[in-house]
């Protein structure tokens, strides 16, 4: 994008998007820098294809790519395809049914992968959390029953515990968003990275979109900004080719990424069977499923589409399709819901950062309450949607993937996300799985902790990671614990 002040403005002219220069030569000269700045971010081109595709009549449902491929449309792709879906194969976890030989192979692959310095962690950190309500980075929000301790310190932790463990320190990458990039540097620099090496931890932001309006309009935050947010998760993709990460793990033999949301405490990111599965698999992108809960559990669906894996969202999958259930065993048909875990192989991230015809990942439309300005500049907080973000979303890299698979995981061990500050998945819902965990190592290995029936345990504990993150290296520590502790209220294992 050419950088003189009459370029950018004549662009956006030309594409019928004069009206985020509505206030140019009321405003001083600083602020219509902000503003050209905003604007120089833009690809025109981009939002016209959105707006022919995504907002035309016909395209009110968000948008799902599952059907890329040869003759395939490029992104977006306007409405949701359901032709010729079937539920996903997965791999299921030895005690329903999986090979306890295949098992064991995976994670001696993953482990001496991690040995080799082959895998790093990646968090994806850029949301707005509006859900939670909390003023500040999610990762800087405290979900510990006890110490409460942030989600940046539990992921933190458990990757320092794993690179020990290992005996290769790993890498991590966080995407933070423009919003909350420079206050996660400062909790990080301010809190010494919880003792990572600085130089291995390594925050990159995300891209951004503009809003539009019903009609395709560009529109204005205030006078001075565009209406810009983060491209979603799937922005990821293309931010890790942009911001050089992907050099970076070239030049340090890193290929496989394990990738989880930072709003989810519980989850492994380093999990060496995981790591194996998809190495071993020869896959570009693999990913975590756990059975759903219930038909309308709101989770994505992975599903099989003309050969290709897919997920669908629980929005997009008609009620019928959920409700489905197998005749012989009286199970949800569409049983597979994905918890946004993956693996990825890094040649195949860099693939589709690159994008080009029938590789770009596509953009979903989010109709949203965007607070903007009226015809005098004055700003305006609308009580209904008034426009439309664009976003991606990291699931629809899956169809592109070669080798794609599923392996089946037990929620107990992965899945507990904050998102609500309230109910369901919420800050309590969460510091109780947790307790319900670090009971569930205990009594694995011997200790006589009562709990309800559902596992919940009568006092509260809790599990340095630097003492155990994953039922093994919770294992390995309390075999070494002597004399072992009392089981008392507030008992904190490091
Ligand atoms: P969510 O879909 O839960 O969105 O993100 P959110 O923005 O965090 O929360 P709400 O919907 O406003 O309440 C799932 C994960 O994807 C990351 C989030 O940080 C979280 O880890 N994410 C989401 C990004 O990194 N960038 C985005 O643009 C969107």
């Amino acid at each position: 994008m050419a950088t003189k002040p009459t370029t950018i403005i004549e662009a956006f002219q030309r594409a019928g998007q004069g009206q985020v220069f509505a206030f140019y030569s009321r405003i001083d000269a600083a602020a219509q820098q902000r503003l050209l700045s905003d604007a120089a971010e833009i690809d025109l081109a981009e939002i016209a294809r959105l707006n022919a595709t995504l907002l035309a009549p016909s395209s009110s449902s968000p948008g799902l790519g599952p059907s890329p491929g040869p003759g395939s449309s490029p992104s977006p792709t306007p409405a949701v395809n359901l032709d010729a879906l079937t539920p996903a194969p997965y791999e299921p976890l030895p005690e329903n049914g999986g090979n306890p030989a295949d098992w064991a192979r995976a994670k001696t692959a993953g482990e001496a992968a991690l040995r080799a310095g082959r895998v790093a962690a990646f968090t994806v950190a850029g949301g707005q959390g509006t859900r939670l309500g909390y003023n500040g980075p999610k990762g800087t929000y405290p979900v510990t029953p006890l110490k409460q301790k942030t989600l940046f310190q539990v992921f933190a932790e458990k990757i320092r515990a794993a690179g020990l463990r290992y005996g290769r320190p790993l890498h991590w990458f966080i995407m933070t968003s423009h919003a909350n990039h420079d206050a996660t540097e400062t909790f990080f620099k301010t809190h010494a990275h919880f003792g990572l090496d600085p130089a291995r931890v390594h925050l990159f932001r995300q891209g951004r979109m503009p809003a539009v309006d019903l009609n395709g309009k560009i529109l204005l935050e205030t006078t001075d900004h565009i209406a810009m947010s983060p491209d979603g998760h799937g922005g990821s993709l293309r931010a890790l080719a942009r911001s050089g990460a992907l050099d970076l793990m070239d030049r340090e033999g890193i290929d496989t990424l394990s990738y989880f949301q930072v709003d989810n405490p519980l989850v492994r990111g380093i999990d060496p069977a995981f790591i194996g599965w998809h190495l071993l698999r020869h896959s570009e992108m693999s990913s975590k499923m756990i059975p759903k809960a219930y038909a309308a559990e709101k989770v994505g669906h992975f599903c099989l589409q003309n050969g290709r894996l897919v997920v669908v969202e629980y929005s997009d999958l008609p009620k019928a399709l959920q409700d489905e259930t197998d005749p012989a065993t009286g199970r949800l048909r569409y049983i597979a819901g994905s918890i946004a875990i993956h693996i990825l192989d890094t040649k195949f991230i860099r693939r589709i950062a690159a994008g080009g015809a029938g590789l770009a990942l596509p953009f979903h439309r989010a109709d949203k309450k965007i607070p903007t300005v009226d015809a005098a500049g004055a700003p305006l907080k609308p009580e209904k949607p008034n426009g439309v973000k664009f976003e991606m979303f990291v699931f629809d890299a899956v169809p592109f993937a070669k080798n794609a698979l599923v392996i089946e995981t037990r929620r107990a061990d992965d899945f507990s996300p904050v998102k609500n500050a309230e109910g369901l998945d919420s800050p309590q819902t969460c510091r109780e799985d947790q307790l319900r965990q670090f009971a569930r190592w205990l009594k694995t290995n011997g200790a006589a902790l009562a709990t309800d029936t559902t596992g919940l345990p009568s006092i509260a504990v809790e599990v340095s990671p630097l003492f155990g993150y994953d039922e093994d290296s919770f294992a390995d520590s309390w075999k070494k614990l002597n004399p072992k502790p009392a089981l008392t209220e507030r008992l904190y294992l490091e």
